[in-house]
């Protein structure tokens, strides 16, 4: 398929017509991005002829594994049947109302295509239902490049402001100030900087987004009642909540951390495992909300690829097989048993070491702090995670250079890939140990 033989040599070529020789800036890697040839299961093959076991599964949208039977099966009767005709299909139909099934507070459903533009459409939802302007999100939790949400992700310290009131900091040029100025930013898991903000300001402020669970920043899991304590700020600021279910959505339960923690947002957003890797995204909410989006009512709706009958074909095949909740309970189950595993060897080896996980997701931060926030993330001692990341790679797992990022497992991972992780990060601990370093 390829006609050149590694990946420094086709990003030596695809960087002189492609910035970066990438199309999203994240898959960017020193010194070189690596390129795939084919992925299956839970393998990847570079197109250097190394065979790596996934863990970054297209960042959290491959979850029942690359190349599934049957999302495989469904899309190649779909292609057989057309594509993009600008009607709509019983396809589309079939999605939105599983989707309305098995999410708590998805009275009703609009599809997209990116989850940026799902993110879009809630906002504009959320502006005009309560004609406000500002929004309030988390610091360290990301929604899409959509410039009003496109600040504070992983802001530097020395330009982020104070942990309690962060500055809203624009993660590119060219955004526009009054969007940037529309924002304000909260610490994730502090309900009472989110009461204080909503209450000096709740006139001006249309809707709270928030990661339910702040995955963006690594694995940062919502502390208590915190969540609780979000959806009782809102409702009594009479401000609207939007959960971004993006990578949460169908995996940390059927339906979505909504279902897990049991707190219902006025809106939802979708995206990613919904169809296993294929591009498709959804926004669900309140019916009173939804319907703001009809034809002809305030708020529109479009999207040439909304809905295109590929993209449903994919999330009908993969949502029916994410309703019983087995896949969400055996990558649960995988998720345990490496948190443990790994909690267990730094303890006995006395690194100081935090690992989360959740979902299949999960991520490991050297430092003795708690992670409850963008700034106690920032604590993981980056050189470290460096050195572990690169035994794990030494070994054919695929990692991800940012230590904020987070890893995950799908369906096609097994018990013994998981244990494997454990090993290898033994003898790392036992080679950092003996060498003294
Ligand atoms: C939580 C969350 N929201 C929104 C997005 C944006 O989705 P997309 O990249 O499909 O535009 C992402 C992407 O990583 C995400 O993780």
């Amino acid at each position: 398929m390829v006609d050149v033989v590694s990946s420094s040599e086709l990003f030596r070529l695809y960087g002189r017509v492609s910035p970066g020789g990438v199309q999203s800036n994240i898959r960017f890697w020193v010194p070189n991005p690596i390129y795939f040839s084919r992925a299956l299961g839970s393998r990847v093959w570079s197109i250097d002829g190394v065979e790596y076991v996934d863990l970054i599964t297209g960042y959290g949208s491959v979850i029942l594994g690359h190349g599934d039977p049957l999302v495989k099966k469904t899309v190649e009767e779909a292609l057989e049947a057309g594509l993009t005709t600008g009607l709509e299909s019983e396809l589309a139909y079939k999605v939105v109302d599983l989707i309305h099934g098995m999410v708590p507070s998805a009275e009703m459903v609009r599809l997209s295509v990116t989850g940026t533009e799902a993110v879009m459409h809630a906002l504009m939802i959320a502006r005009a239902a309560t004609g406000r302007l500002r929004i309030v999100k988390a610091e360290g939790c990301y929604h899409g490049w959509y410039d009003q949400v496109y600040v504070s992700l992983h802001p530097p310290l020395d330009k982020a402001g104070p942990r309690d009131e962060p500055n809203v900091v624009p993660i590119s040029r060219g955004i526009h100030d009054a969007l940037v100025s529309s924002v304000i930013v909260v610490p994730f898991n502090d309900a009472d900087a989110l009461r204080r903000v909503l209450t000096k300001h709740k006139n001006e402020i249309a809707a709270f987004i928030i990661e339910p669970i702040c995955f963006n920043s690594g694995v940062i899991l919502p502390r208590g009642d915190y969540l609780r304590e979000v959806r009782e700020i809102t409702e009594s600021n009479n401000v609207l909540l939007i959960f971004d279910e993006v990578i949460t959505g169908f995996r940390i339960a059927p339906g979505g951390a909504q279902e897990y923690y049991g707190v219902k947002p006025d809106l939802s957003i979708f995206g990613k495992a919904m169809a296993n890797g294929f591009p498709i995204s959804a926004v669900a909410g309140r019916e009173d909300l939804m319907r703001l989006t009809e034809p002809g009512g305030l708020v529109s709706y479009a999207g040439t690829y909304n809905g295109n009958y590929i993209s449903v074909a994919a999330a009908y095949a993969t949502l029916t097989q994410l309703r019983s909740g087995d896949v969400q309970g055996y990558l649960n189950s995988l998720t345990n048993e490496l948190t443990r595993g790994l909690s267990r060897l730094f303890r006995d080896y006395d690194v100081e070491a935090r690992v989360y996980g959740i979902g299949g997701q999960f991520q490991v931060y050297f430092t003795n702090a708690d992670v409850v926030d963008y700034r106690t993330a920032t604590t993981t001692d980056a050189a470290l995670y460096s050195r572990f990341r690169e035994a794990l790679m030494n070994n054919h797992y695929l990692m991800h250079q940012d230590p904020l990022f987070h890893h995950g497992l799908t369906k096609a991972h097994t018990g013994e890939e998981v244990r494997r992780i454990i090993e290898i990060t033994e003898e790392f601990l036992r080679k950092i140990k003996t060498s003294g370093k």
